[in-house]
């Protein structure tokens, strides 16, 4: 097949056999249509004035909703065979428990027989942030409940629709909720409270196991969860303690949890005076031990941190205040960075990936999300992108020299299918490979999105 993008052909000549390829998204960031599902913690983060830069609500975001053959016509087109959604919890069940909403139920019915009609294969997360505000008024993640609300989630999804999904991860970016939603506050619910934090990031791994039982036991046969992790570089020998630390906020303590050696004991030992860790029970960590079929790994960039006050500004993400414990260091990535402010490294992908399979063996791994945020040109000629295209590139590459390290590396998912609610960020960050305007709901393929399509449609 000839192609615009001379490194395609190539590129594709290292996808394994049987290798997953697909897009991304999320619920609250696409969906739209907030009025016919109930009120998530990011309604009513994104209404309170100050805390979304743009001021961008949950509508009309891409009005997915009301674009689903459409957009799923665009997905089959790229020549992907698997696409990942999420569902909103508050549009199935508006307020967390109960019983389930017919038009919630009806909406998903047609979004994955549209998937399934197009041949893909539907990889389904049952939370990516959206709690129904309902259970945050009734404590959210704190409550020691939760596990049990979050698995009845679980088993309805799983009962309605486990005849045609058989992928499903409990969460996505646990340690977002738990870190940027309750130290740093940047995130709903907006808690800077480093002692709830670590609760809560514990609670979020126990909710995950016992979701993990609850999808099994309801017939899903994958079922598996999904992390943001990283690697972390020490630029100065002076902040090796400190960069271990943050390593072991960022992605120890996940792992360790999921491979059940409990919470790792520096990290405890370096929160002491946060928190007395009392929440933890033998009980919680065997569930939060549940053995999972696979692991989602969410690359975007690595963790730089030096002793210098050089720091970079704000940047999400990457500043003390959302690693309890944490002082004296400062957070400075390289340049080449993205919109994001965030340090363009796809070998820190290979290391991401290669050091997770030697923590958790024995998991399959796939990237569930990797892509860029640029300021991009619009122009009558189209979106020419080539920072997009090269930072796909280079990071498809760095997967691939993974697996040639022994990595068993399943599959890959670009983030995002569209520009959308980049949540507190709102439109002014763009990570799609399809440009959406938001006023006429335009969307338009960018350069990057034909150069992944020419990779994967011309895969051996
Ligand atoms: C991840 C989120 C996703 C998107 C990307 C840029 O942390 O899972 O929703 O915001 O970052």
């Amino acid at each position: 097949m000839s192609s615009d993008f001379p490194d395609a052909a190539s590129l594709a000549a290292r996808i394994p056999h049987d290798f997953t390829l697909g897009v991304a998204t999320s619920s609250w960031q696409i969906e739209g249509s907030s009025e016919t599902r109930g009120r998530s913690i990011w309604d009513e983060f994104a209404e309170t004035p100050g805390r979304v830069l743009d001021g961008a609500t949950a509508d009309p975001a891409c009005d997915h909703l009301a674009h689903i053959p459409e957009d799923l016509d665009l997905i089959h087109d790229l020549g992907v065979n698997a696409y990942r959604f999420s569902f909103s919890w508050p549009r199935l069940l508006h307020n967390g428990v109960g019983s389930p909403s017919a038009k919630g139920l009806d909406t998903y019915d047609r979004l994955v027989d549209g998937i399934l009609g197009r041949g893909l294969t539907p990889f389904a997360t049952l939370y990516h942030w959206d709690l129904p505000q309902a259970l945050q008024e009734r404590g959210g993640w704190l409550n020691p409940d939760s596990h049990q609300w979050f698995a009845e989630y679980a088993a309805l999804v799983a009962d309605h629709f486990g005849d045609r999904i058989d992928t499903v991860a409990t969460l996505n970016e646990p340690w977002v909720s738990a870190f940027l939603g309750y130290a740093a506050g940047v995130h709903a619910p907006g808690v800077t409270n480093p002692a709830q934090s670590l609760e809560v990031f514990y609670r979020l791994m126990v909710a995950s196991g016992y979701g993990i039982q609850a999808l099994r036991s309801a017939g899903i046969t994958n079922p598996g969860l999904v992390l943001n992790l990283t690697t972390v570089i020490a630029e100065d020998e002076d902040v090796t303690p400190q960069a271990h630390l943050i390593d072991g906020l960022h992605n120890r303590m996940f792992l360790d949890l999921l491979a059940g050696r409990g919470v790792p004991e520096d990290v405890q030992e370096h929160t002491q005076s946060i928190t007395d860790w009392s929440f933890v029970t033998d009980e919680g960590l065997a569930l939060a031990a549940e053995k999972i079929d696979w692991l989602g790994i969410n690359y975007y960039t690595p963790i730089r941190v030096a002793s210098v006050s050089a720091d970079a500004g704000k940047i999400v993400g990457q500043s003390a205040s959302v690693y309890p414990g944490v002082s004296g260091v400062s957070f400075v990535p390289h340049e080449p960075r993205t919109a994001m402010g965030w340090e363009i490294h796809a070998p820190s992908l290979t290391s991401t990936l290669v050091t997770t399979a030697e923590r958790l063996p024995g998991v399959p791994l796939y990237i569930t999300e990797n892509g860029a945020a640029f300021d991009d040109v619009v122009s009558s000629e189209g979106i020419h992108d080539a920072n997009r295209v090269a930072y796909y590139r280079d990071h498809l590459h760095a997967a691939f020299d993974a697996v040639d390290h022994g990595v068993d590396l399943r599959g890959y998912f670009a983030w995002s299918l569209f520009d959308n609610l980049e949540w507190a960020e709102g439109w002014t960050k763009r990570f799609g490979i399809v440009r959406v305007d938001a006023d006429s709901q335009t969307r338009t393929p960018k350069d990057s999105a034909r150069f992944l399509r020419d990779v994967f449609r011309s895969r051996g």
